[in-house]
């Protein structure tokens, strides 16, 4: 099974062995949104493509999930996709929109709209499968991070309609018709779950799941409505054995929930110091993070100010380097090169 012999290939990578919080060569880093618009190759090869159609493109997505692994020798690749790619395949009408974000023709507000919201087969998606089998071959040792989103930052989108500053209908739905949301996010779990799972059986060696805009929840919120459904996705994917990291913005007062959740790594923004956050978080977990996104605008000698101090308050075993949210589109991609290279200097043992 190609699956098995590609989590073998890359058990001993830095990658891997941090997320199990196993002594590494050196900090392996990989980028949140490493793939995209802040690359000219990427620019080039998406060139009249809409960006859910290349979605469905094996070729264009593998080209476009190994770009950053070869320019900035990344420690893994995460695969070229969306969080709504899955919603799109079960059929509903949705798009991307270039400088928005996902779009939602008919969002999802009643008991009667939850129908539209079937379970995702493998078929949904032989894209994924071929696409992540071929990125499992190519890159032999260096792992491949599947993602999903979360099921709230997924229902964020669908009750929306869009992206939102407030979340005011999400919340509107959340406590005013418990029951019903409770249903779309087990649905949405489900969903979640089965996206997660073709990726790991075609190869991928980790999997993240993007929970972007829970920190928009208070704690007792985020336990009662939101957390049963996340516990739900890792614990579905427990037995595959291949670590499990769980991502949110702004989740600073969240990290301990997070961490109860079930991932094997907790994903920490820039706001809340990687020590305090391990406090928060609990033992047993990896951490990933976190420098800014925005410090890659300033000069170089900045940067690796600010990295020290990311690399200083870091566990001294099981840390994953990333920024504490995507890559800015804007970003000069040598000053992502040089960062990479920094770290690895930085942490060589
Ligand atoms: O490199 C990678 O990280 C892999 C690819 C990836 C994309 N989206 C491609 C993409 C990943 C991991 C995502 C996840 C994603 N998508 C999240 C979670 C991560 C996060 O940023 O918190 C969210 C919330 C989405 C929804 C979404 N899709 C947004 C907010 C946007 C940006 C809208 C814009 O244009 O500013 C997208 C579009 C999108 N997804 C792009 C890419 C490369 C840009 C589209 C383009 O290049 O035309």
């Amino acid at each position: 099974m190609l699956g098995v012999s590609a989590h073998q290939q890359t058990a001993a990578s830095p990658f891997i062995r941090a997320c199990r919080r196993e002594p590494v060569p050196h900090t392996p880093v990989w980028f949140m949104r490493q793939a995209g618009r802040s690359l000219p190759e990427y620019l080039k090869a998406r060139e009249g493509i809409p960006m859910l159609e290349s979605c469905t493109r094996p070729d264009l997505i593998t080209e476009i999930t190994l770009q950053p692994v070869r320019r900035h020798k990344v420690d893994a690749a995460v695969y070229f996709s969306d969080i709504v790619v899955p919603l799109k395949a079960i059929g509903l009408d949705l798009d991307i929109k270039p400088g928005v974000g996902p779009v939602v023709a008919d969002p999802i507000r009643t008991r009667e709209d939850l129908k539209r919201l079937r379970p995702l087969e493998p078929g949904d998606v032989p894209y994924v499968t071929e696409a992540v089998g071929q990125l499992a071959a190519e890159l032999g040792s260096t792992p491949l991070i599947g993602f999903a989103g979360a099921p709230f930052t997924l229902a964020s989108y669908l009750v929306e309609g869009g992206p939102s500053r407030n979340h005011e209908r999400t919340k509107a739905l959340m406590y005013g018709e418990p029951e019903l949301w409770r249903d779309l996010l087990d649905r949405l779990a489900d969903i979640t779950t089965a996206f997660l799972k073709v990726q790991i059986e075609a190869g991928a060696s980790a999997v993240q799941v993007f929970d972007s805009w829970v920190g928009a929840l208070a704690p007792a919120d985020y336990r009662r409505y939101v957390m049963p459904s996340s516990v739900k996705v890792f614990e579905a994917v427990a037995d595959y054995g291949v670590p499990r990291i769980h991502f949110g913005v702004g989740t600073g007062e969240l990290l301990g929930l997070m961490g109860e959740a079930g991932a094997d790594v907790v994903g920490v923004d820039w706001r809340v110091p990687l020590d305090e956050a391990g406090r928060r978080v609990g033992p047993g977990k990896a951490l990933q993070g976190n420098l800014d996104p925005a410090v890659l605008f300033a000069p170089t000698s900045a940067v690796e100010a600010k990295t020290r101090e990311v690399l200083a308050a870091a566990p001294a075993t099981g840390h994953i380097f990333n920024l504490g949210h995507g890559v800015l589109p804007t970003t000069d991609p040598d000053a992502l090169t040089r960062l990479v290279d920094f770290v690895h200097r930085s942490t060589q043992v």
